[in-house]
Formats: structure tokens, C-alpha cells, sequence
């Protein structure tokens, strides 16, 4: 795959900020996905089944793609492929070995604790792939195989396009090694309708009002199960880093263990409700925080009682984690301008954490 590197789209092309031009670039880059990388998802499925220990290993949002990946694995192709830390991951080095295979997901390529998971991989003779939106990155380098992620040039600090772009390749991937290739295909064509609906000035005022309700909220919480746990961790880092509310994400399972005890008058809760398997009990959760005088936003196919207000998305199926973000993208986009902040460039954060 000759890294072409396409010419760099670094205007604004007339949106105000690079975070929501970004945004609304991700079903073009899902539908070049779709055109462009079946080729790639079909070698590293193949990488997959000849391994022996799969690790997705990513920092912040791609390692929330890395999370989501391993639960893309296990419902589509009963695969167990583990997700970690790329920070964490050299303290786990030991059960490394030359039939491992590691796949780095990084959209820069350039992120110290993801390089040096990749030097451990390759310390204990595991294979290496990337899923990297940087090409000639230093881990594009030092993988033995190569993934680009084809978003173009992701110039807001907070990463959207590169993260649907990683768990657009994983979904195919998944199905690949299902056999379902063509499956794969039809659900991403899915979710690319279903993220232009998410986008569409009708869903865009739902998430405005919402946003006007939450912009001196001091708290968010945000919930989610199965597929939708990683969404719901993603969608919490996405309001935390560029609007400064302290938005947690939490595992919907784990209201009783602990995260109810937050739950104040008013208190906002985004509830992830795709029509799956999780359905009945996030919506107990839901009406949880509901009865403990919580604010509850339901981003889900179908309305339900227990929201407060309804963002609806499309159903798409295995494909929720590649739609239900965009509202949370936007809602943390919202919430930012009201707020008179940067949305491209929060305080303390880099685009690439290159340094310890
Ligand atoms: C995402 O919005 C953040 N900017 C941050 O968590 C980022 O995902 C993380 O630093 C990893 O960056 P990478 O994908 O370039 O490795």
C-alpha cells in the first residue's frame, strides 16, 4: 500500500472551527474507508487469525477505539482480542510472544506511551500493526504492518474523524474474520446514512437546546453498556477536554456501585440507548438517575420514558458506536463555543503527546 500522502486539507473551508469541520468530514472518510481499506481490514483479520494473543493497544480516544474494538471482536466474530492502555501496557510486557500480535491505534502516530508499547511488542518479537492517520509517523515506521486511517489532517486537539476512521477499519475487520465481509460493508454503509442523519440541522437543535440547558452544568455523567461503554468513556473525554465540566463515563452496570451516590437534583446523565441487547437494563439505569432527580438525555433510536429529552439516531445495528458519538461531538462542540472556549485547542492538552 504506497503511503500516498493526499494533498493536506488544512483550511477551515468555511466552518469556524477545525473541531466541527472535523465532524462533519467523518462520513467521507468512513465512505473512503469503505472504498479504499478493504484491503488493508482483509491482511490484518488474516494477521488476527494466525496470532496467538491479539492486543489493541491506544492513549485517550484511541484507546477508547481500542476498547471498542475488543467488544467489536467478540459479538461479531466471538474473537477475543484484548484492549489496553498503551500506558499501562509495558507494566503487562510478560505474556508477550512471538505469536502475539499488537495493533497500535494512534492518530498521530507520534505518542510516547503508544511508541513505547510498540517497542515492548517488538522486545518480545510480537508482531506489530498500526492503525495510524500520520503517514511516515514513527509508529507507521516501526510497525511491520500499516493501516492508514485516510481522515486527512486532524487539526483540533480533540480527535473525532480519526477515532470513527479506527473503528470503521475494526468493524470490517471483525466481520472479515466472521466471514461477513459483505455484511461489514452493508452495516458501514449503514452508519455513514446514519451519521449524515446525526448531523442534519433537525438533530442539530435537539443537541443546541440541550447544550443551552448544560452550559454551566459543574457535572456530566455519562452511561453506557456492551458497545456503548467505550462510546459513553469517549463521549465524557470529548466534553471533559474542551469544555472543563467534569464528565465521567461509566460502565450503565456501575450506577449501584458507587456512581449513584453523585447523583444530585439536576444532575445531567447521558444515557447511550441503541436498540440492542443492553437496551432494558441502561434504561433502569436511566430511570435510576431519573428518580434520584438526575436530568436524563436519551441518545437512542427510540424515545423512552425515562428521558428527560431525546436526541434521536439512526439504528445501525453493530455499527452504534460509529453513529451515537456524533451527538456527543457535538454537544461538547456546543457546549464550548456557549461557553466562549477554543474548541481546537483546550488548555494543558496537545495534539500529539510526545514527551513523558
Ligand atoms: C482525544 O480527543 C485527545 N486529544 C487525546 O486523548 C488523544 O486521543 C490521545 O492523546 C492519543 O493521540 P493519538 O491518537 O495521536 O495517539
Amino acid at each position: 500500500e504506497p503511503l500516498t500522502l493526499r494533498p493536506a486539507d488544512t483550511s477551515l473551508g468555511g466552518y469556524p472551527h477545525y473541531l466541527i469541520k472535523e465532524i462533519h468530514e467523518q462520513p467521507r472518510v468512513l465512505a473512503r474507508i469503505a472504498r479504499e481499506r478493504l484491503d488493508g481490514a482483509r491482511q490484518l483479520a488474516d494477521l488476527i487469525r494466525h496470532s496467538y494473543g491479539t492486543f489493541l493497544v491506544g492513549c485517550g480516544t484511541a484507546g477508547y477505539a481500542a476498547l471498542c474494538g475488543s467488544y467489536l471482536f467478540s459479538r461479531i466474530a466471538r474473537r477475543h482480542v484484548n484492549a489496553v492502555i498503551a500506558s499501562e501496557f509495558k507494566y503487562q510486557e510478560h505474556f508477550l510472544t512471538d505469536r502475539s500480535l499488537v495493533i497500535a491505534l494512534t492518530q498521530s502516530g507520534e505518542t510516547i506511551d503508544v511508541i513505547e508499547a510498540v517497542h515492548a511488542a517488538k522486545r518480545r518479537g510480537a508482531t506489530v500493526a498500526a492503525l495510524v492517520n500520520v503517514t511516515g509517523s514513527t509508529v507507521a515506521r516501526l510497525a511491520d504492518f500499516t493501516i492508514p486511517l485516510s481522515a486527512g489532517p486532524e487539526q483540533s486537539v480533540l480527535s473525532t474523524k480519526a477515532y470513527t476512521a479506527k473503528l470503521a477499519i475494526l468493524l470490517l475487520t471483525a466481520h472479515i474474520l466472521n466471514g461477513s465481509e459483505h455484511v461489514g460493508l452493508d452495516t458501514l454503509w449503514r452508519a455513514i446514512e446514519g451519521m449524515e442523519m446525526a448531523l442534519a440541522p433537525a438533530t442539530l437543535d435537539r443537541i443546541r437546546a440541550v447544550a443551552d440547558r448544560l452550559v454551566d452544568a459543574q457535572h456530566c455523567y455519562v452511561i453506557g453498556r456492551g458497545l456503548s461503554y467505550p462510546t459513553a468513556l469517549e463521549a465524557a473525554l470529548k466534553i471533559k477536554e474542551v469544555t472543563y465540566i467534569h464528565a465521567e463515563g461509566f460502565a450503565g452496570g456501575e450506577l449501584k456501585h458507587g456512581v449513584i451516590a453523585l447523583i444530585e437534583d439536576g444532575s445531567p446523565c447521558l444515557v447511550f440507548s441503541p436498540l440492542d441487547e443492553t437496551r432494558a437494563d441502561i434504561l433502569s439505569g436511566a430511570m435510576e438517575v431519573r428518580s434520584r432527580g438526575g436530568w436524563v438525555i436519551g441518545i437512542s433510536p427510540e424515545p423512552d420514558e425515562a428521558f428527560h429529552v431525546h436526541i434521536p439516531v439512526a439504528d445501525v445495528g453493530d455499527a452504534s458506536p460509529l453513529v451515537s458519538i456524533v451527538p456527543a461531538q457535538l454537544l461538547a462542540y456546543e457546549l464550548a463555543v456557549r461557553r466562549g472556549l477554543d474548541p481546537d485547542k483546550p488548555r494543558n492538552l496537545a495534539k500529539s503527546v510526545t514527551v513523558k
